[in-house]
């Protein structure tokens, strides 16, 4: 897929597409009164037919694709305008169209942001592991804006910078753990900082975890022959980032420092605590919050956003061994509290332990955690919807309003002082396993290990990060959901 950006149509398109809602034409175009007929008896007979969306039609001798923009259910307008966009583009590449030009001259800058991450999405394809790799055919989107083209033309650079990073999660989600082990997983993200300007890194091995008492991810690590790993990458926007201070870092700049913290399970089998088979080929993504942090701070960093934003992944393998955790075994975590493991599958709450820790060592005054943390939360919200906790109402909104901005829905589950005596251990301080409420449980785990005076966020993305059937633009496997939301939540702090 190519984009080009244009003040005004160069008449090489083949077909140009036309969004409507309902029975009105989207974004306006100059047409002629016998074309303006032809349109709305074309969009009168979208409702009872003989037309359908995507319908492919001549207008005024101009080739025109029709595309619905409120076509599902529950989504919101930009949302609808992103379906669209990406259905158009797939139909593009199915009929084998040069050329489409889309007319936005009128169209606001958030309205052409989302068409073009609904062309971005309809562009992916995860063929690493098919025999014969098909090239899709190439289809080029004119887009035509108006006197709007050097504004959009930058928002279209942002957004390529967003997408590569939404990319990257869902590559990194999608590969067989085998293929992706703690290991390779650092291997990543040392290329991934190599040639990300400003981007520095930090990687710890089992032997530095367990000589520092980051216990969490030795306890959860050591049953598997592939050793845990703690990463921290390090971005500070308020300073210089290619030996000049940004341009962006001289006009403003945030004391915030915001700290990423992503469960990266490169395969969760449960531990002895077995999963049943069923439940396990999708914990290939059990690492979706590390992949999640990893992409969202390599994009801040590329667009230089001005605030200190930092990523710790907690990298393990959950297997058995002849060294597994056993059920009833005591650990004690980096901040001293005694934890005893009731449930070896609980074990991303133990890594993320060790992740608060380091974002607590490191300076934090906010953190996000991001992880498929439990069962609970997929059978409350689906795949959706993302649960989220925070001890702080300022940081929870601008998780909700970013996440609209950005298209994702998250929902505010509560902190349940009711259900914290539950966690208690009988010789420990902690157990992993607590109320009946699953997904609070493990939020009222987390918080016992949230460093003081820090705000904080917890995501739970279990039903939201892979899908098993086709879900917006998604057809299977990792949806790279959160890397949006998490780079505009770094927006929106450095503002
Ligand atoms: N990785 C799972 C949670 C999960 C479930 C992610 C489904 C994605 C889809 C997590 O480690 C887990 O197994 N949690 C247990 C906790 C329980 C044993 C207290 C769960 O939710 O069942
Ligand atoms: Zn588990
Ligand atoms: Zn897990």
């Amino acid at each position: 897929m190519k984009i080009n950006i244009v003040q005004s149509a160069s008449g090489k398109a083949n077909a140009s597409a036309l969004f409507f809602v309902k029975k009105s034409v989207q974004f306006s175009d100059v047409l002629s009164e016998n074309a303006e007929k032809q349109v709305e008896s074309v969009l009168n007979g979208m409702e009872d037919g003989p037309f359908e969306d995507l319908e492919y039609l001549e207008i005024d001798n101009q080739p025109t694709i029709f595309v619905d923009a409120a076509k599902e259910r529950g989504l919101s307008a930009l949302d609808h305008l992103r379906m669209a966009a990406y259905r158009l583009a797939k139909k593009a590449s199915k009929r084998q169209i040069p050329m489409v030009s889309i007319m936005l001259a009128d169209a606001a800058p958030e309205q052409f942001k989302s068409i073009l991450h609904g062309l971005h999405y309809a562009d992916y394809k995860f063929d690493a592991y098919k025999s014969k790799q098909k090239d899709a055919f190439q289809v080029t989107f004119e887009i035509v804006a108006g006197d709007q083209s050097a504004v959009f033309k930058k928002i279209a650079e942002d957004v390529a910078v967003e997408h590569k990073a939404v990319v990257l999660a869902k590559n990194l989600i999608n590969t067989c753990s085998s293929d992706l082990t703690p290991a390779e997983f650092v291997e990543n993200a040392n290329t991934i900082a190599k040639y990300t300007p400003g981007l520095s890194i930090k990687v710890r091995n089992m032997k530095q975890l367990e000589k520092e008492g980051f216990m969490g991810l030795v306890t959860v690590g050591k049953g598997s022959s592939h050793e845990p790993f703690m990463i921290t990458l390090s971005y500070d926007g308020t300073k210089s980032v290619r030996g000049t201070k940004t341009k962006a870092a001289n006009a403003r700049s945030s004391s915030d420092h915001l700290v990423l913290v992503g469960k990266g399970l490169t395969f969760d089998t449960g531990g002895l605590c077995l999963k049943p088979p069923k439940s396990m080929p999708e914990m290939i993504s059990d690492m979706s919050g590390a992949a999640t942090v990893l992409a969202a701070i390599q994009a801040i960093a590329t667009l230089e956003l001005p605030i200190k934003v930092s990523a710790v992944c907690c990298l393990a393998e959950n297997a058995i061994g002849n060294k597994s955790v056993l059920p009833g075994d005591i650990f004690k975590a980096k901040n001293g509290k005694t934890v005893m493991v009731d449930n070896t599958d609980a074990e991303g709450r133990l890594v993320l332990s060790d992740g608060l820790a380091e974002a607590g060592l490191i300076g934090a005054t906010h953190i996000v955690d991001i992880a498929t943390l439990t069962g609970a939360m997929v059978r409350a919200l689906g795949y959706a919807v993302a649960g989220f906790f925070s001890n702080d109402d300022d940081l929870g909104l601008k998780v909700i309003n970013c996440g609209e901005a950005c298209c994702e829905k998250f929902w505010s589950m509560p902190l349940e002082e009711e259900y914290a005596d539950a966690l208690k251990g009988n010789f420990a301080d902690l157990k992993n396993t607590g109320s009946d409420a699953g997904a609070i449980a493990a939020a009222l785990f987390l918080q016992e290990f949230v460093p003081e005076n820090t705000a904080w966020a917890h995501w739970d993305i279990a039903g939201t990060a892979f899908v098993s059937k086709t879900w917006k633009y998604t057809e299977f496997g990792a949806t790279g959901f959160g890397v949006q939301t998490l780079i505009e939540l770094a927006r929106e702090m450095s503002a």
